[in-house]
């Protein structure tokens, strides 16, 4: 027997009985006479002791010899603590060791193994299997296995089949570049792997498996940031014979009940908002509702009055942020500078102090008077002490920008609390979004999306008004879900492809495949995919998805841990007759 118990579970009612502990040696305190030393596993920690006089000298001095991260087994008499550590869940009693055996060394470890640690973030993660020994990591990675356990039991609850596609297909098109693999067997050919199992939980539907999931891993070739990795997981579903409220409560039910389990939390109201206002209210697709702060548009009231800036825009909009009529001179300068910084694109920042005494004090009071002034507080139902955020411009690059501020100002004034989940679902996408690059129309979500029944006859005239079957789930300024109503026909599907700008014989050689299942009895259906690792990490209270994930890609893409990507040899690039450059 290894190990008679683990590091964590020892309390005061194992007192006077032994115990064989296997752990790694957290920390050693050297008295002289006494050593100490804490024993950690994935459970806990567990206090040893060595004391002269209870055992030989040979092993007091082998204790003194241990050092960090060293591998040991232990067997000694359970004990009451003289003095009590209520950090720790054993803190009530120590082991006085018997007998140690060092099972193996360990190098001194590049940081410390501790929660608050000394080792930068790539040091962690070339070491990634030293950093999952620390508890705040090993505490993320045992949050994903309960979000996990329960996904599958509220799913198979619901009478959904999880059901695996392959992951050596051709394309599927997300948006995103594909990642290849070249094909030996067929020289010159690549397989594509895919950026989620969409075409396959479609055909899944033709096949009649009516509710389909999938936890499983998606990948793309994409710009990296904190909520993306190129290799991801979705909680990836579709059903047949459904509406959009159909999906809509589903999996409102997962979300809810991942909430009351992982979390006890009970979710209530989960509130739509269409695209068009979220939008126009929070510039932003993914609006964050935890708090207020919407866009007024000022145009009306703004203009025309000799400030050229506000005269020639397209739009003028802003945001109330109470009660900070207080920001010094500094701090809005600060907020200009931010504003103005190449991420956000903003030409400038106005702003207007409503002073405690009913007057108004801004950066344009040369253009206006203090009635002027009066009127934009009342339209943006401003009181004394609140500051107003105003900008101007085109209208989409002037949305974003504001909302970025909107986002800042909510940090600043510490209005995103933690520990409140705010849900939303955003709805009616448009089906199409102009690309300037390509000068063509992209699908919005993905080409397989339904157009709106009411909207169909626009789709000749005025295509880009033309609204989606297509939602997204929103946490906290975080899409965590999204999906729609599918195309189920074949002369839907096809004029599709036609208005994003393929050929038929194009549509045809990539998708001729659907649009064939299509033909053979395919009912309607729509379906969803979560972002698995965001929902972890919201749920862990992160901004960042890497800690959610056992061996996560940096910044470029790289696992520094393995090298990768890396060089093949020749004989390999010869096998697949691959020339490089
Ligand atoms: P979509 O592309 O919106 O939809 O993806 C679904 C969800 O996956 C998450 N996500 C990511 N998470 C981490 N890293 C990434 N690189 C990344 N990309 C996306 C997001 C997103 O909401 N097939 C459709 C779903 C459907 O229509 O049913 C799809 O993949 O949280």
């Amino acid at each position: 027997m290894f190990r008679s118990h683990n590091c964590g579970e020892l309390r005061i009612s194992n007192a006077g009985t032994p115990a064989t502990l296997c752990g790694w040696v957290q920390r050693v305190r050297d008295k002289g006479g006494m050593v100490w030393v804490d024993l950690r596993d994935r459970y806990g920690i567990t206090q040893l002791v060595f004391e002269e006089g209870k055992l030989t000298a040979e092993l007091l001095e082998k204790a003194k010899k241990l050092g960090r991260e060293f591998v040991i087994q232990t067997t000694g008499q359970v004990a009451e603590r003289y003095a009590k550590n209520d950090k720790l869940e054993t803190g009530d009693i120590e082991i006085i060791v018997e007998s140690l055996d060092i099972l193996n060394a360990s190098k001194v470890p590049p940081f410390l193994i501790e929660d608050e640690t000394d080792g930068g973030d790539d040091l962690r993660m070339k070491y990634r299997y030293l950093d999952l020994r620390r508890n705040p990591i090993r505490k993320a990675l045992q949050l994903r296995h309960k979000m996990m356990q329960k996904t599958r039991q509220y799913m198979d609850q619901q009478d959904f089949l999880e059901v695996e596609t392959p992951v050596l297909i051709k394309s599927t098109p997300e948006g995103a570049r594909d990642f290849v693999v070249p094909s030996r067997m067929n020289p010159g050919e690549f397989y594509a792997l895919p950026q989620s199992p969409q075409t396959f939980k479609q055909l899944l539907m033709v096949s009649g498996f009516d509710k389909y999931f999938q936890i499983v891993k998606c990948f793309r070739d994409e710009d990296l940031r904190a909520d993306r990795q190129p290799e991801f997981t979705q909680i990836d579903c579709e059903m047949s014979f459904v509406e959009q409220k159909d999906i809509l409560n589903t999996f409102e039910g997962l979300v809810r009940f991942l909430f009351k389990e992982v979390k006890g939390i009970e979710i209530t109201d989960i509130p739509q908002m269409d695209y068009a206002n979220a939008m126009r209210l929070y510039g932003n697709d993914k609006p964050d509702i935890r708090f207020d702060m919407k866009f007024v548009e000022l145009n009306e009231v703004a203009k025309g009055k000799g400030f050229s800036i506000f005269d020639e825009a397209e739009l003028i909009v802003g945001i109330k942020a109470e009660g900070a009529a207080t920001y010094t001179r500094k701090q809005l300068d600060a907020l200009t500078d931010f504003v103005r910084k190449p991420q956000v694109g903003a030409k400038g920042l106005v702003y207007v102090k409503c002073n405690e005494d009913g007057s108004f004090k801004s950066s344009v009071d040369k253009f206006y008077s203090q009635e002027d002034l009066k009127t934009w507080a009342t339209k943006m139902d401003a009181k004394p002490g609140d500051l107003l955020l105003i900008m101007s411009g085109d209208t989409n690059p002037t949305r974003s920008a504001l909302s970025v501020l909107r986002l800042h100002m909510g940090d600043e004034l510490g209005l995103k609390n933690p520990e409140e989940f705010k849900l939303l679902w955003v709805i009616d996408f448009p089906l199409l979004e102009w690309d300037e690059d390509t000068q063509r129309f992209h699908a919005m979500h993905h080409p397989f999306t339904s157009p709106q029944k009411a909207d169909m006859a626009l789709l000749d005239t005025d295509p880009g008004a033309v609204r989606a079957n297509a939602y997204d789930m929103v946490i906290n300024g975080v899409e965590v879900g999204g999906g729609s109503i599918r195309i189920h026909d074949r002369e839907t599907q096809a004029l599709m492809f036609k208005h994003l700008g393929f050929t038929k014989e194009e549509a045809q050689i990539q998708f001729g495949f659907l649009m064939e299942a299509f033909e053979y009895g395919a009912p309607p259906h729509g379906g969803i995919a979560f972002g698995f690792d965001r929902l972890c990490s919201l749920f862990g209270g992160s901004d960042s998805i890497r800690d959610y994930i056992a061996f996560p890609k940096n910044n470029s893409g790289r696992d520094v841990m393995i090298d990768s990507p890396s060089p093949i040899s020749n004989e390999q690039l010869d096998e697949l007759e691959i020339k490089l450059k």
